[in-house]
């Protein structure tokens, strides 16, 4: 039984959650190993739609254990109410553990993520204004708080203490804020406690020795690699390790325990917040694509910037990632269009790149190198079994698995669990 890397190959909003969910009952543990509330993730079951934030997609699988990984930045807040929406619909959550060295994300963080944000004018990042960027700084800067600290009253006190004698100097003299004080934010976190004792677990162990048992466990990443802090188009990025290596390093899970690494991309493209987009369409033809995909934001509801598929991107992805298998999305989307453009490389200023360039400025100066592909008008959304697309979406897929660099081995035709077409068992040897 695997251990499975489920990762974003593009800019996000892939449809990990629900190639999440599509492994369904075989899977013991889902592990959120990256990001926190930041992410997004729909997963569709008949008529009821889920919009999971904080919590791995796995909850909705009877029986699967959902685990909140060290490499998470948890808002309480956030956690619990998102809990209880989904125990309002009738979802078990009893069985979720959330990792002792989780960070936590306190008012503060989403104070400065804000205002930082406004400070930084024309070069704002477009986060999602979470927190999310301002916790993994005092993670980094080792003034963080964890979700332990929420075990001990007074520990907890002195080290938010701590993390204010700076924060409100920045606060005050350069934002122009109100100060802070330890209490509040102490007050605040301490009214979780109680209901996150109970969930707190050490989960590498956990982890660990599930795998020694012999279970099935998916780690599902939040963001995606071209978002990743260290891989991304940085400085537009999110500031978690959002690719499959991330997954050991936000789980306390080995490298040599993972077996599978599946990478999930959209027959197309998108983006939400700023930064380079080399294949972005503009005016008419975006908004087109936008609303075919209907590509509006799951956690903001900003609408997503969209593009074509971009050669580059995924084969970059599959190596940094070492995806074994792609799971390409969306492909209903496309249907109707006469001809659809795909990027096979780059031109920076007359020369050809088939890889991502190597520089924050070449990528900003990159123009798409289009081959056109013939498309379909047939509907595909019943579609199961390969041989059931049209002949020019089979070629589709099948081109773009010969230039991205791993096989395709799913194929979504549809927003539906079961609206897929399996060419290779994921979770098969
Ligand atoms: P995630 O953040 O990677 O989990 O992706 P999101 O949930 O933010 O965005 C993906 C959107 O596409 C969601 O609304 C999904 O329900 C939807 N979706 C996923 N796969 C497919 C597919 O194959 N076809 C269509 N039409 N929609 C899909
Ligand atoms: P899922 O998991 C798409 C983007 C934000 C912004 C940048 C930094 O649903 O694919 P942050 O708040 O993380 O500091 O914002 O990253 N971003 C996402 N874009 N999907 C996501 O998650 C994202 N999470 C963050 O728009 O550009
Ligand atoms: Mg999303």
């Amino acid at each position: 039984m695997p251990a499975v890397v489920l990762i974003g190959a593009q800019w996000g909003d892939e449809g990990k959650g629900k190639a999440t969910d599509v492994l369904g009952s075989r899977v013991d543990y889902v592990v959120k190993y990256n990001g926190g509330n930041n992410a997004g993730h729909t997963v569709v079951v008949g008529d009821q739609k889920y919009a999971l934030h904080l919590l791995p997609s796995g909850i909705l699988t009877p029986g699967c254990t959902p685990v909140i990984g060290n490499g998470v930045v948890v808002d309480p807040s956030v956690l619990f109410e998102e809990i209880d929406g989904l125990t309002a619909r009738g979802v078990d959550c009893s069985r979720l553990v959330v990792s002792a060295n989780a960070h936590l994300i306190a008012s503060y963080h989403r104070t400065v993520d804000k205002v930082t944000e406004r400070f930084l004018g024309s070069r704002k990042i477009g986060t999602t204004g979470r927190g999310i960027g301002p916790a993994y700084a005092d993670k980094m800067n080792r003034i963080g708080l964890r979700v332990q600290d929420l075990l001990d009253e007074k520990i907890l006190a002195q080290k938010v203490a701590g993390a204010l004698e700076t924060r409100n100097h920045l606060l005050v003299k350069v934002f122009n804020r109100r100060a802070i004080t330890v209490e509040e934010v102490v007050d605040d976190l301490m009214s979780y406690a109680d209901r996150m004792a109970p969930m707190v677990a050490d989960t590498s162990l956990e982890l660990t020795r599930a795998l020694d048992r012999g279970a099935t466990v998916v780690f599902e990443g939040g963001q995606a690699t071209m978002l990743d802090v260290d891989h991304g188009t940085y400085p537009f990025v999110t500031s978690s390790s959002a690719v499959a290596a991330g997954a050991c390093t936000g789980s306390g899970v080995p490298p040599n325990r993972i077996d599978r690494v599946v990478g999930v991309l959209k027959a197309y493209a998108t983006r939400v917040g700023e930064g380079p987009f080399p294949t972005e369409l503009d005016g008419e033809a975006g908004e087109e694509l936008r609303v075919r995909g209907g590509e509006f934001g799951t956690t903001t509801g900003r609408p997503r910037r969209t593009g074509w598929y971009d050669v580059p991107v995924a084969r970059y992805a599959a190596r940094v990632n070492g995806v074994t298998d792609f799971v390409l999305t969306k492909l209903d989307v496309l249907t109707g269009y006469e001809t659809i453009p795909v990027a096979v490389a780059y031109d920076v200023g007359g020369v050809r790149h088939d890889e991502m360039p190597m520089t924050q400025t070449d990528v900003h100066h990159a123009t798409p190198v289009y081959e056109e592909f013939e498309g379909w008008s047939e509907d595909v959304s019943g579609a199961r079994r390969f041989e059931d697309l049209p002949p020019a979406a089979q070629r589709y897929v099948l081109a773009l698995e010969e230039l991205s660099g791993a096989r395709i081995s799913v194929v979504g035709v549809g927003p539906d669990r079961e609206q897929n077409v399996v060419r290779h068992d994921l979770l098969g040897r």
